[in-house]
C-alpha cells in the first residue's frame, strides 16, 4: 500500500488506473470505513482510501481541533482491508490558499436536518469532495466513490452535486455497520464514557418506535406525524439527550412524506446530542 500526501504523488500513483474506487475518510477508522474500502475494492482497478480532516465542514464550536487525528493505526487498518493507496494530503496540499470559490449545494437538500443544525456543512462537505474526486478521478474516464448510508443527506448531497456536475462518478451507498447491540459505528463514539456508551443505542430505538408508529399511521401520516416526531424527541429529552430532529421523511428528497407515501419509500432520521457528543442515525422504512 502506497501512501501519498500531495496532488502530483497522487496523481503519479494513479498513473496506470482506469477506473479507481475511492473512499473518502477523515481517519479515525472503524469497522464501518473499512467495509466500505471493501466494498470499494472488486469496483476498480485501485481502491483509494483519503484521509483528512477537513476545517470547512466545522462550525467554530465544533470538534475540528479534538477531532481524533490516529494516522498509523488508520493506515494499519487499511492495509489490512486490501487498500492500495492512501491520499492523506495536509491542509496545505489541499487548501494552498484561502478556499474562497466553494461547491454551494442545493438549499433545498442541504439547508434541512443537518443542515439546519449545522449551517454551512454541507458546503464544507461537497467543497472538499468534489477537491478530493478531482485529485482522484483526474483524467479518468471513469471512477466510482462508496459513501455510506449512516451520514444519510451527504450521501445525498454528493449523489446530486455528481449528477448537477455530470461527473463520470459511480456513487455507491455502503450500510451502516453496527455494534452488536445495535449502535451505529461512528467516530464519535470514543467521546462517549461507558455509561454514555450503554444510553447511545436509545437513538435507533427512538427511531425504530418512531418508524413502526409512522407505519401504523401511514393511511394519515401527514396529520399524525408531527405528534409521532414531538413525542420521540420528548422521550429521549427524558432520559437526558438534547435531540436536535427526530423525523420521518421521503427517501427521494428528505421532505416531509405526503399522503400515500409508505413503506420502501420513507426513513426516518435523528439527531441528538449526549453529554458532549453529538450523535447520528436513521433506519430506512
Ligand atoms: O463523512 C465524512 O467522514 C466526511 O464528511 C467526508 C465525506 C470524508 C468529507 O470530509
Amino acid at each position: 500500500m502506497h501512501i501519498v500526501h500531495t496532488l502530483s504523488e497522487l496523481r503519479q500513483a494513479l498513473q496506470g488506473a482506469q477506473r479507481p474506487s475511492f473512499v473518502a475518510t477523515m481517519g479515525n477508522l472503524h469497522a464501518g470505513h473499512l467495509a466500505l474500502v471493501e466494498q470499494a475494492r472488486p469496483l476498480g482497478d485501485a481502491t483509494v482510501a483519503s484521509i483528512f480532516v477537513n476545517r470547512l465542514q466545522f462550525l467554530p464550536h465544533e470538534d475540528f481541533d479534538s477531532y481524533p487525528r490516529t494516522f498509523e493505526p488508520d493506515c494499519a487498518k487499511l492495509r489490512e482491508a486490501g487498500c492500495d493507496l492512501v491520499f492523506a494530503p495536509r491542509e496545505q496540499d489541499l487548501y494552498p490558499e484561502p478556499q474562497t470559490f466553494k461547491v454551494v449545494p442545493d438549499a433545498a437538500l442541504a439547508d434541512l436536518l443537518e443542515g439546519e443544525f449545522r449551517p454551512g456543512f454541507f458546503t464544507g462537505v461537497a467543497t472538499v469532495v468534489m477537491k478530493l474526486f478531482m485529485a482522484v478521478f483526474a483524467g479518468k474516464a471513469q471512477g466510482v466513490a462508496v459513501f455510506g448510508k449512516k451520514d444519510y443527506q451527504q450521501l445525498m448531497v454528493i449523489r446530486r452535486m455528481v449528477r448537477q456536475f455530470a461527473l463520470p462518478i459511480e456513487i455507491v451507498a455502503g450500510e451502516t455497520r453496527r455494534a452488536e447491540d445495535g449502535l451505529a459505528l461512528s467516530s464519535r463514539n470514543n467521546y462517549l464514557n461507558p455509561a454514555e456508551r450503554d444510553e447511545a443505542l436509545q437513538l435507533q430505538l427512538a427511531l425504530r418506535t418512531l418508524a413502526r408508529d409512522a407505519l401504523a399511521a401511514a393511511h394519515a401520516l401527514p396529520d399524525k406525524l408531527p405528534a409521532l416526531e414531538a413525542a420521540a424527541r420528548l422521550g429521549l429529552a427524558a432520559r437526558g439527550w438534547q435531540p436536535d430532529y427526530l423525523t420521518v421523511r421521503r427517501r427521494a428528497d428528505l421532505l416531509p412524506p405526503q399522503t400515500g407515501d409508505g413503506a420502501g419509500q420513507l426513513v426516518a432520521l435523528g439527531a441528538a446530542r449526549l453529554g458532549g457528543t453529538r450523535l447520528i442515525d436513521n433506519l430506512e422504512i
